[in-house]
């Protein structure tokens, strides 16, 4: 974590707690504020629903008025030039039981987890208080967007590990849940970049960001397990504890406006992706012994 923070300053602030985020933004005094963080893991949302409506919701609401009132703004009083610009981390699970495809900013939503429902809140919110008080607040919607830094709940990291377990000898099978979904799947660094791109705009505006390519979870494993030499049919198992109440079934963006507004493009593609993912977990687990897993917790997911 160290090397990673390099001179990065750490400042305390909770989503659930205002008067830290009040603290936090007048003791920065950022020229930009990104809200990346959330309760993140789908699954998680149906077992804590409150707390990911607190957190995930209600979270982008006090961040807003973190900023709105540390920089003096009401209803009455337009900001000053100079403001704040936020950047909501808005969700392509918003677009959940989808109503058009390819997905684009003008797509209506119908979430179907209270993950889902949770980041719909925000991302009105978002949009309500650039409406509302002339904020530079925007939200870009993220389709899946991965690294080898990704966690090991979701499905890219949790395939990528296990084939490289199962490669180095240490497991002989991943248990998985719906192989037949299907996501837009781009690399995180790309996704970044995407979003800064977002505040340096002179207008504020809200964007899709994806590859405009889908995948099934099942072709995900079979191009995994290919990279290590693997064939998936002797190793993957399908287990009714991972499938969902209620699945998002296939996503698919349209990036479109964030190429001609921004001149956005993802530059690693799916397979790339795949490749770069497990060639680092099976480095990871070479030169740690097989004990990388402890660092990511049990098997629950
Ligand atoms: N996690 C997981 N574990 N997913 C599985 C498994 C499994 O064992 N088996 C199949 N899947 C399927 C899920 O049912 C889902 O359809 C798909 O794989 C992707 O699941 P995740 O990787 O957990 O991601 P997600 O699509 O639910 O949500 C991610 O992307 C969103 C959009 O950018 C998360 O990062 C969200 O926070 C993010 O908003």
């Amino acid at each position: 974590m160290r090397e990673i923070l390099g001179d990065v300053r750490l400042v305390r602030g909770d989503l659930l707690d205002q008067g830290s985020l009040i603290s936090a933004v007048e003791r920065v005094q950022p020229d930009e504020v990104y809200n990346l963080a959330a309760i993140s893991y789908v699954p998680m949302s149906w077992q804590q629903a409150e707390l990911t409506g607190e957190v995930t919701g209600l979270g982008v609401l006090r961040v807003l008025e973190a900023i709105r009132v540390c920089s003096g703004i009401s209803a009455s009083r337009s900001p000053s030039t100079g403001q704040i610009r936020f950047y909501q981390a808005s969700s392509s699970e918003m677009f959940g039981k989808v109503r058009e495809s390819p997905q684009t900013e003008q797509t209506p939503f119908h979430p179907r987890s209270p993950y889902g429902v949770a980041k719909a809140y925000g991302h009105h919110l978002t949009q309500n208080y650039r409406e509302s008080y002339g904020m530079f607040a925007v939200s870009g919607i993220l389709f899946n967007h991965e690294s080898p830094r990704r966690g090991a709940e979701f499905v890219t990291r949790k395939v990528s590990l296990g084939v490289a377990k199962v490669r180095l000898g240490y497991e002989r099978q991943l248990r998985l849940g719906n192989l037949s979904a299907s996501r837009d799947w781009g690399f995180a660094g790309d996704y970044v970049r995407a979003m800064h791109l977002m505040l340096q705009r002179d207008e504020p505006a809200d964007y899709v960001i994806g590859t405009g390519v889908t995948h099934g979870v099942g072709e995900l494993v079979e191009l995994a397990f290919a990279v290590a030499g693997l064939d998936w049919r002797d190793h993957v198992v399908t287990d009714a504890s991972f499938i969902r109440p209620a699945e998002v079934d296939r996503l698919c963006a349209n990036p479109a406006k964030a190429a001609g507004e921004l001149g956005w493009e993802p530059k690693i593609g799916f397979e790339e992706l795949v490749a770069m993912m497990v060639e680092a977990d099976l480095k990871l687990l070479t030169e740690s012994g097989g004990h990388a897993e402890d660092w990511f917790g049990s098997d629950a997911w």
